[in-house]
């Protein structure tokens, strides 16, 4: 069961510092344990993991190695500080800053060749699921990545609908389910799900046989929250 903390625009090195004091002696289960804090707090996680378990991964990663590309940064960068990994896709930078089903795939394959993990995110937003979309959606999303990169170790999927990000809707175990289904059909991974993931519902979700794990947006941002999250979802 792999557990990843997104901690999306939250969190300086300074308060990074103090969360993975606290994450590096805590009962976390048998959870597989990953925190993603923004690029300017990587160091300070990567140092203050140091010796544990527990992954660092970048919140995205660009498919050169150098370049004239502002504001981005190459895989390269990323495993000198020591991080091992980078989310890919997320729906907020679908959303926000362009990402496509495209540049998604070329970020990933840069990324697996240069040896981080890649946690890659898809999802239905609210308009597609009540048109019925759900699963045109995610075949798209996911055939994208599974005709260039297919099931490459290293490679998690995870399943985010849009419409349950940061909105406390969560959506049911079964609908979680079916889901990750989809998405095995296509690509025959580890699915991880994310959308409202908290210590109150993880252990349901987490009991799916299609659920491998979860992607935690703000319930991660508290570290005793996260914790709680990692043996809930670990506890059958
Ligand atoms: P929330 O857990 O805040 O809904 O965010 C989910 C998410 O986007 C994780 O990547």
């Amino acid at each position: 069961m792999l557990i990843a903390g997104n901690w999306k625009m939250f969190k300086g090195p300074e308060e990074t510092r103090e969360f993975c004091r606290r994450l590096r002696t805590a009962d976390l289960g048998t959870a597989d344990v990953v925190v993603s804090p923004p690029y300017v707090s990587l160091a300070e996680a990567v140092q203050g993991l140091a010796g544990t378990e527990i992954a660092v991964a970048a919140q995205s990663v660009h498919w050169a190695a150098n370049g004239a590309f502002t504001g981005e940064i190459s895989a390269q960068m990323l495993l000198e500080l020591g991080v091992s990994g980078a989310i890919v896709g997320h729906s907020e930078r679908r959303q926000y800053f362009g990402e496509t089903d495209e540049s998604v795939v070329r970020r990933t394959v840069a990324a697996l060749e240069r040896g981080l993990r890649v946690i890659a995110c898809v999802g239905e937003t609210e308009t597609e699921r009540e048109a019925g979309e759900t699963e045109a959606v995610l075949k798209r999303q996911v055939g994208a990545l599974a005709d260039v990169v297919g099931a490459a170790d290293g490679l998690v999927i995870a399943y985010e609908p849009v419409w349950a990000i940061g909105t406390g809707k969560t959506a049911t175990p079964q609908m979680a389910q079916e889901a990750h289904e989809i998405v095995k059909m296509t690509l025959d991974l580890a699915v991880l799900y994310g959308g409202s993931v908290k210590a109150e519902n993880a252990r349901d979700l987490a009991a799916q046989p299609d659920v491998d794990g979860a992607l935690v947006g703000g319930a991660s941002l508290d570290v005793e929250s996260f914790i709680a999250i990692c043996r809930e979802a670990t506890a059958l």
